[in-house]
């Protein structure tokens, strides 16, 4: 049995692996670059720690912290939409 492990673990891998490729189609609002957008008052995210943008957009979607504007684009994810867009803003630099 141990072949069938060493063929699914790739897989399995490549599946909860973060992708900041796939994060980068999901992005949108705060700014080109995560450096924020002052008209809508979004707030800088670009390079922030992915478990902090996890965490937040978690914590939107249980009501814990409110902002209506983002409900529309942030109930639409699935987990795995959140992590690779968190992987994707880590990655993002305003310099
Ligand atoms: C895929 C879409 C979006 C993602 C992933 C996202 C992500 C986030 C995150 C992680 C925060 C928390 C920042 C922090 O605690 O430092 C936040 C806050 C905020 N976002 Fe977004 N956002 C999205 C779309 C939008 C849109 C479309 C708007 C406005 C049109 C918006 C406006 C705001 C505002 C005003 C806050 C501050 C809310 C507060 O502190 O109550 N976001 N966003």
């Amino acid at each position: 049995m141990k072949w069938l492990t060493l063929v699914l673990l790739p897989h399995s891998f490549s599946s909860f692996a973060q992708d900041a490729k796939r994060g980068e189609k999901l992005y949108q609002c705060h700014g080109k670059n995560g450096e924020g957008n002052p008209k809508e008052e979004a707030p800088r995210i670009s390079g922030q720690f992915a478990w902090y943008i996890v965490t937040q957009i978690k914590k939107f979607l249980s009501g814990d912290r409110k902002n209506s504007k983002m409900m529309p684009y942030i109930k639409k994810l699935s987990g795995k939409d959140i992590n690779d867009l968190a992987a994707y803003i880590l990655k993002m630099t305003t310099k």
